[in-house]
């Protein structure tokens, strides 16, 4: 299929436009056949006697009867071959140190701390929260834990200590692996202070962590409690280079891992996901996505404590053989040109981001892209939140010199890979500038209106998939209903995505933002409920509303309006409380842009906050309909707060 890489990618008609609709219909046509030869690509301690188990809706099963441990295929699988010899993962470091690890170190490394993990009293199915910056003992840490059957809750490491507990508590977690400190724009997160915090706040909510063990990153020094911490060196070098521990034979639709992500309620959802249906939806998307070949050096630029990190740089990469770039810090530290210095050090030649990270660096001129030689790259990719065309032009003509396709991907936490996105590997469809094309072969999604009636083409309405597919969650951890209710109770056996989209009229999906109360901040989920219980823990505050603001390069960013306690006086100072209240409990993603104090919030009279018109004034759109409301002056009292708000900022 080479010849299509010397065609324009905008280009109307594509060869295999027709080629890819055929397979996908195919595909769709019989779900189980087309995931059981699909699940044959890897290797399992034993096959499935059924490919799907609906008998349960929505808690469907895959590969029922089957067993596999993802190390099999991640490691396991490259011993005796080429691959052991060839780069698992280009490490650099934000202060400039690097490491190479090979598919050989990987596989060593992961032996040795599976056995000390087994040695520390660590059980199958037992919880391990991982706190790691983006460092190789990341995904050293989440391949040792599902090697020995036990379940990782990885806990993105800029979250503070309060989030951490948080998930501790709700995985009821004993064992926390974590690391003293890490560079962040050159100066030091301290990490091992955020858990000592968490561990206090936790032990409160009767959660108490037994055992801590600490990578040393920065070596600054640390509180350590004997018999409680361990220094994960400490630990591997115990162990020879020879020591070889056998992956647990884990049933298909155990659970591999908890991650959790915002919802609607003020607690995040604990997503799981299942040994044998992850591994088979993220090694087929992965290859669909890339058509990843032996010489190609992959680059996810995001963090691995995010569901895309788990999917794109640890176990999709490793499942392929393929070589990763992982990068430890800031965008654009020390200069404007570091992403790209990174292309051009390692001859990145699939580079996949967000618009988040791309608006940013494209703010600082096309000067420091052309700066670097990036000849080397062949796909440039994209995920979490919707590209906008200007920046999809400049990704295509300045960074990809109109040689690379824009791979879109849409996908979320539940699905596990990406769902919709074009594909280089049948050939690509024709793309659009903003649009994530159409589904991955065995997915069906489709646009529904308020009453389940699929929209025209061009309309508005709800993302669904319609189908079970072998990435679909297994549930949320300890809280069945709420997976029902959330997933399955807008349409009835249906997975409901919470993101509006429309269909054009080929069938290309255009996806177009959170339906819910989620707002997506520098890519990032967090829900408006969580900042709003975070700010009414002030003893100041009475009520508070989040809204998301767009913004140029974050695409959407929190403001709260707050209505203070009587006899409380609104002050600058207060102000300044109240964000670090957000910082504290959820982390510095989720910091509000400007706090406004109000006298009232606008309310239904059964009193749920508007936030629709709370989003109209602030956005200054347009306020719409206000008959439901209880007090309408409170519009009028909004308006003007945010008009000073605005004075005060000039
Ligand atoms: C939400 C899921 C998927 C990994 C990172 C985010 C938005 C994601 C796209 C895209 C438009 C997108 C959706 C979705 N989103 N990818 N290509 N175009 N929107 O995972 O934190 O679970 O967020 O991200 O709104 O629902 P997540």
């Amino acid at each position: 299929m080479g010849e299509i890489e010397n065609l324009p990618y905008k280009e109307k008609r594509y060869p295999y436009h027709n080629a890819y609709l055929d397979y996908w219909k195919k595909s769709i046509s019989n779900i189980e056949e087309f995931w059981d030869l699909k699940a044959r690509d890897l290797v399992w301690y034993k096959t499935w006697d059924n490919v799907l188990d609906s008998s349960n809706p929505p808690f469907y099963r895959w590969f029922v009867g089957a067993q596999t441990n993802i190390n099999l295929n991640t490691l396991d699988r490259w011993q005796n071959t080429l691959i052991f010899n060839k780069v698992a993962y280009y490490w650099e470091g934000e202060d400039g140190v690097s490491r190479v690890i090979t598919y050989r170190d990987l596989f060593k490394e992961v032996n040795k701390f599976s056995k000390a993990l087994i040695d520390l009293g660590v059980k199958e199915n037992d919880t391990v929260t991982i706190y790691l910056p983006m460092i190789p003992e990341l995904p050293i840490s989440m391949l040792s834990v599902t090697r020995i059957g036990a379940i990782h809750s990885v806990v993105f490491s800029g979250f503070s200590a309060e989030a951490l507990s948080t998930r501790i508590v709700d995985a009821k977690s004993k064992v926390l692996i974590t690391a003293d400190s890490y560079p962040r724009n050159g100066k030091p997160i301290e990490l091992k202070k955020n858990v000592e915090s968490a561990i206090k706040l936790a032990k409160d909510q009767g959660v108490e962590v037994e055992k801590v063990i600490v990578v040393k990153r920065s070596g600054l020094p640390i509180p350590f409690i004997e018999g409680r911490d361990y220094w994960y060196h400490e630990l591997v070098n115990k162990y020879s280079d020879s020591i070889y521990v056998k992956p647990v034979a884990r049933k298909s639709d155990d659970v591999l891992f908890i991650l959790y992500t915002s919802g609607t309620t003020g607690k995040p959802k604990g997503i799981m996901h299942s040994v044998g249906g992850y591994m088979t939806y993220v090694y087929h998307a992965f290859k669909w996505n890339w058509d990843i070949r032996p010489e190609d050096v992959h680059w996810t630029f995001a963090d691995v404590g995010w569901i895309t990190g788990h999917t794109y740089i640890v176990y999709g990469p490793l499942m392929h053989g393929a070589t990763e770039v992982m990068y430890e810090g800031a965008p654009v530290y020390p200069a404007p040109d570091r992403a790209w210095s990174i292309v051009e050090k390692y001859k990145v030649t699939i580079l996949y981001t967000s618009p988040t990270t791309l608006r940013l660096l494209r703010q600082y001129g096309d000067e420091f892209v052309n700066k670097h030689d990036l000849s080397t790259l062949r796909i440039l990719g994209t995920v979490g939140e919707p590209i906008n065309p200007d920046v999809w032009e400049w990704y295509f003509n300045v960074v990809g010199k109109g040689k690379c396709p824009i791979v879109d991907t849409w996908w979320m936490t539940e699905t596990s890979a990406s769902m919709i996105a074009p594909s280089p590997h049948l050939g690509l469809v024709p793309l659009k500038p903003g649009s994530a094309t159409y589904p991955l072969p065995g997915i069906e999604p489709d646009v529904l209106d308020d009453n389940g009636n699929q929209t025209p083409p061009g309309v508005k309405g709800y993302l669904v998939i319609k189908k079970p597919w072998p990435g679909m969650p297994l549930g949320i951890w300890g809280d069945p209903e709420r997976f029902v209710k959330t997933y399955f109770g807008k349409y009835q056996g249906i997975f409901y995505a919470g993101d509006y989209a429309v269909k054009d009229e080929e069938g290309y999906f255009w996806l177009l933002g959170r339906a819910d109360e989620v707002l997506k901040v520098a890519g990032h989920r967090i829900g408006t409920i969580e900042m709003e219980d975070a700010l009414i823990k002030h003893p100041s505050v009475a009520e508070a509303a989040v809204i998301g603001m767009p913004d140029p390069v974050k695409g959407e960013v929190p403001i709260a309006a707050v209505v203070l306690k009587s006899g409380v006086n609104p002050s600058n100072e207060l102000k300044k409380e109240l964000i670090e209240v957000v910082r504290n409990t959820i982390g510095p993603i989720a910091t509000p842009q400007a706090i406004i104090f109000v006298r009232k919030l606008p309310k239904t009279r059964s009193g749920k906050i508007m936030r629709r018109v709370l989003k109209a004034i602030l956005t200054n759109g347009i306020v719409g309909d206000t008959s439901t409301l209880e007090d309408p002056t409170s519009v009028d009292e909004l308006k003007r707060a945010w008009d000073e708000f605005k004075l005060s900022m000039k």
